[in-house]
């Protein structure tokens, strides 16, 4: 049995629903109606641990929908961004091997889900702004909330060629909440992050203020 539990989180903004990965059903009948929605079955050949991620995910994003809207379709962008059909309505999906969430607001919303790895000190130069360097270069904790943010903020944005090192600066971080600035293609974007914690999971919402 998983050790993690269920987060659902819901304020003016956004609902947050974030669920222990499960392995995906492989009866087709079964996953044609598993959720209130349509959506694409991945082929079955795919990698197990995917496979439960994306199907996870999206059971998470069943219990984040509307209740009343009778058919809802979920779609992808060409880049692989989530979308519904619903016009005002905006996803965000994430996956790890533990946990997998779905996030659904009003405006652009970006969500990532990570834990703490070394690997995040090895490439630490490739994703640090020069402004984080000085707080972050070396401490795995913060680098881990760095990335989790640049993830998050890139699936909100969504754009070719935004780089974590270049155009995404942190501009605060606190244990729950912080601050980025991305400066893309002569564009100001204020985020906000929430944080949220389960076991050495770090789940991060990112919300565009302007
Ligand atoms: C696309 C990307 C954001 C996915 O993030 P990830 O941490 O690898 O994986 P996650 O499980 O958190 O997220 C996967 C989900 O992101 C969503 N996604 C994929 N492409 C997306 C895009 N262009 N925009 C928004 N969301 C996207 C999908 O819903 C996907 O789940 P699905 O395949 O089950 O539908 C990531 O692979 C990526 O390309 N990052 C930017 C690359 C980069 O600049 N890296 C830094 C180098 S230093």
């Amino acid at each position: 049995m998983s050790a993690h539990s269920p987060i659902y989180r819901e304020n003016k903004e956004y609902t947050l629903c974030c669920l222990p990965v499960e392995p995906m059903p492989e009866n087709e009948q079964f996953l044609q109606k598993a959720f209130r929605y349509t959506w694409q079955i991945p082929q079955l050949n795919k990698n197990k641990s995917y496979l439960s991620g994306h199907y996870t995910a999206r059971k998470a994003l069943d219990l984040v929908l509307p209740s009343n809207e009778p058919s809802i379709a979920l779609l992808q962008n060409p880049d692989g961004k989530p979308l519904l059909n619903l016009p005002k309505k905006v996803i965000s999906l994430s996956h790890g091997p533990q946990l997998a969430g779905a996030v659904i607001a009003g405006k652009p919303i970006g969500l990532d889900i990570e834990a703490p790895r070394e690997q995040l000190l090895r490439i630490q130069d490739k994703f640090l702004h020069p402004s984080e360097v000085g707080f972050a270069k070396g401490n795995l904790d913060t680098l881990t909330h760095i990335w989790t943010a640049k993830e998050a903020i890139y699936k909100l944005i969504s754009q070719k060629g935004l780089s974590f090192k270049e155009n995404i600066y942190l501009e605060e971080i606190h244990t729950d909440t912080g601050l980025a600035i991305v400066n893309h293609l002569e564009k100001k974007y204020i985020i906000h992050l929430d944080y949220y914690y389960q076991n050495d999971q770090v789940i991060c919402v990112a919300k565009i203020s302007n």
